[in-house]
Order: C-alpha cells, then structure tokens, then sequence
C-alpha cells in the first residue's frame, strides 16, 4: 500500500483555502506536485492537478459526486442538480439539459447573444426534450438545473472582464483582432463569420485558460486508489483543481503569461496532452463537463467582437490591482472603472 499524498493532514486548513483558494492550491501543487493532502471543512481532502489527473477526475469508478458539495455549495446549487448525481440519474439529467446546447440551438442564440440579450428559448428547448421513454424533466429539476445556469451568466461577465483587461492592456494585440472581426465580420457576426477568426478563438481560449473562476471542483473517493504513487482512501474528498491544471509548466511555457499564440498551429501547446486544455470539465459531453462550453465560447467571441468592430476603445480609470479572492468568481477590487471611447474621439464612462 503506497503512502498518502504528501502535505498537512493534522490541521484544518479551511480558513486559508476560503481566503484565496487559487493561492492555496497553487502554491502547495508547486511544493508538493500533482496530489497533495489537506483537511477541508473537517474532512480529509487530496487535492489532484494536472492534465494526468483529469482521468482520474472523469473516472466514475473511482470519484463520485454525491455527497461532494460543501452543504453552503450545495444550497446554492438548490439541492441535487447536475454537478451532484451520478450515474443514470446524472446520465438522463444531462441529456435532457444538453438539448438547450445543440449546435442548432447555439445558431438561433446567437443573434440574441450578439445584441447581449438574454433568450428564453432554451428553456423552452429543455422543457420539450424526452428521454426515449418519453420521461420529460420535471419542473421542479428544471428550477434547479436553472440555478446553475444563471451562476454561470456570472461566470461568462467574469470572462468578459478579464478579456477586456487583457486587451486594454496589449494596444497591438487589440488592433490586429479588430483587423480580423472588420474583414470577417462585414455580413455580420453570424455563427460562420466567427468561426473564421482564428485570432479571436486563440485569445477566447487564453482568457479561459487564465480567468480565475473556480480554484476546485469536488468529487468524493468511491474507492481507494493510487495517483502518482500516493493512495487516495475511499471516502476522502477529492477536489479536482482546475485553473491549476492550466499552469502545468510541462505543457505551457510561461503559464502564467497571457498569450493566444500559444495555441497557433506550429506551437499548440494545448495539443501536448488530451487534458491540456479543459477550462470546462475534462471529459465526453455525456459526464460532467459543462454542458455551456460551446454557448460560452461563441457568446464570449460575440462579446469581443461586437466591442471592437464597432471601434470601440476603453481604458480602465483605476487599472485592476487586487482582487476580493473570497468572492467567486474573484471581483476586482476596484469595481472596475472605465473611460470607453471610438475610435472617432468620442469618450464616456462606465
Ligand atoms: C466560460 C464560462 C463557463 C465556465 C468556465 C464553466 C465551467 C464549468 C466547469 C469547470 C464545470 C465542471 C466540470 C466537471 O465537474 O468536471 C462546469 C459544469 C457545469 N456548467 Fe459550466 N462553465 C461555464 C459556462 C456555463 C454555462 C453558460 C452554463 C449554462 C448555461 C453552464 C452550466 C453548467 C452545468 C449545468 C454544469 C454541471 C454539468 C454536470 O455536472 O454534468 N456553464 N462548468
């Protein structure tokens, strides 16, 4: 029997992981490697980073997810939704939820997204969906499923902000994706037209490798099992550490830097390995990755986009310092004040 993952098991340590659980995470993966120990909330904890743990992460043999969430999570999330079932229970949930995500779905979003408007279509779309037996979602799983999905509208304006950032901050960089979405986007910013900038997906996916949102996902052991040489008892919390796997030194070179070429073909740093890149879940689309990936990346490149190609320039009056890390997603302590202006000299605040 190998030993258990290095780091602290005696102390609760719940206190410095609520303060900033980036820091708490990334900087005991630096000292301790892809598996360490903890106690959170009374409860012994291995925490796994990196791409090689994501398959320990999507494997339901050995995490589950009942029984994960801290109950503060838990009642935030409304009780039993997604992120908690397993099995056919999760399997017949999701693919009821995922008929709101269809390709043809995002298509017919998009005009409403481009225009930044929220659509009820899709709940329409799920409330129609039927298992092959005919089942429908019931009204009150739909409440909770809906919970989730307006946290996750907090989530999206979390990646508008730090892409903005990003681009107030690199003049070049914003001039050569305004080029982009000017010469592609004459017809308008339909699904196809985005789908042919290839500078704006490069710097969508380095926003999501980067924006803090969640330092950890949590699943539970459902049996012992050996990662890295250490075991992991049945019973222990597992949290899956997620923007830490972006900063595995093994696949991005200067993780911590921002830069979309890093995805350009020649270098595709994200191709190094299958979990490379997993800003929303590892996995099939059948376990627990987001089922709002694709709706997230085209609403974030509409975003982008509709700012620039109508000029738009922007500077922020109190440039972004610090963070409040308690909140999640982390909020910019300065409010995130801005001087919006065109390219034709007008100017105002927001
Ligand atoms: C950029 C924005 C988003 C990010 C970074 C994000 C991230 C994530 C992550 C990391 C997971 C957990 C994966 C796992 O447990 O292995 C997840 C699950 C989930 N997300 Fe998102 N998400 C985003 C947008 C959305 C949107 C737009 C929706 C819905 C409209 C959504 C709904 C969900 C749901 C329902 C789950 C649970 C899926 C399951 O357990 O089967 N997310 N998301």
């Amino acid at each position: 029997m190998s030993d258990l993952p290095p780091g602290s098991g005696d102390l609760d340590e719940t206190p410095a992981f609520l303060e900033n659980g980036f820091e708490f995470v990334e900087s005991r993966a630096r000292r301790h490697g892809p598996v360490f120990r903890t106690r959170i909330l009374g409860r012994d904890t291995a925490v796994i980073v990196g791409p090689d743990a994501c398959a320990v992460w999507i494997d339901p043999s050995l995490v589950k997810r009942e029984g994960s969430q801290p109950g503060f999570i838990f009642e935030i999330l409304a009780g039993p939704s997604l992120p908690h079932l397993d099995g056919d229970g999760h399997r017949e949930r999701k693919s009821l939820i995922m008929e709101g995500f269809t390709r043809e779905a995002l298509a017919g979003y998009l005009p409403d997204l481009v225009r930044i408007v929220e659509s009820a279509d899709g709940i329409s779309r799920i409330l129609a969906a039927a298992l092959p037996d005919g089942t429908k979602i019931a009204p009150d799983a739909l409440t909770r499923e809906l919970h989730h999905i307006i946290i996750a509208g907090y989530i999206i304006f979390a990646e508008f902000a730090w892409a903005a950032q990003e681009l107030s901050r690199r003049p070049d960089l914003r001039l050569r994706l305004e080029a982009e979405i000017r010469e592609q986007a004459s017809g308008g910013l339909s699904r196809e037209a985005l789908d042919r900038m290839p500078l704006l997906s490069r710097v969508v996916m380095e926003v999501k490798r980067l924006c803090p949102i969640l330092p950890v996902i949590f699943g539970v052991a459902r049996r012992t099992f050996e990662f890295k040489g250490c075991s992991v008892p049945e019973g222990w919390a597992v949290f899956w550490a997620l923007r830490s796997t972006h900063l595995d030194r093994s696949i991005y070179s200067g993780p911590e830097t921002f830069d979309p070429e890093r995805f350009a073909p020649g270098r595709a740093e994200h191709m190094k390995h299958a979990h490379a890149f997993v800003p929303q879940g590892p996995g099939p689309d059948t376990g627990h990755k987001c089922p709002g990936t694709d709706y997230a990346t085209y609403f974030m490149k509409a975003f982008i986009a509709a700012l620039l190609r109508g000029g738009t320039t922007w500077e922020f009056t109190d440039p972004v310092a610090s963070y409040n890390w308690r909140q999640i997603p982390p909020e910019p302590m300065s409010g995130l004040r801005a001087r919006f202006g065109r390219s034709n000299g007008v100017t105002g605040n927001g």
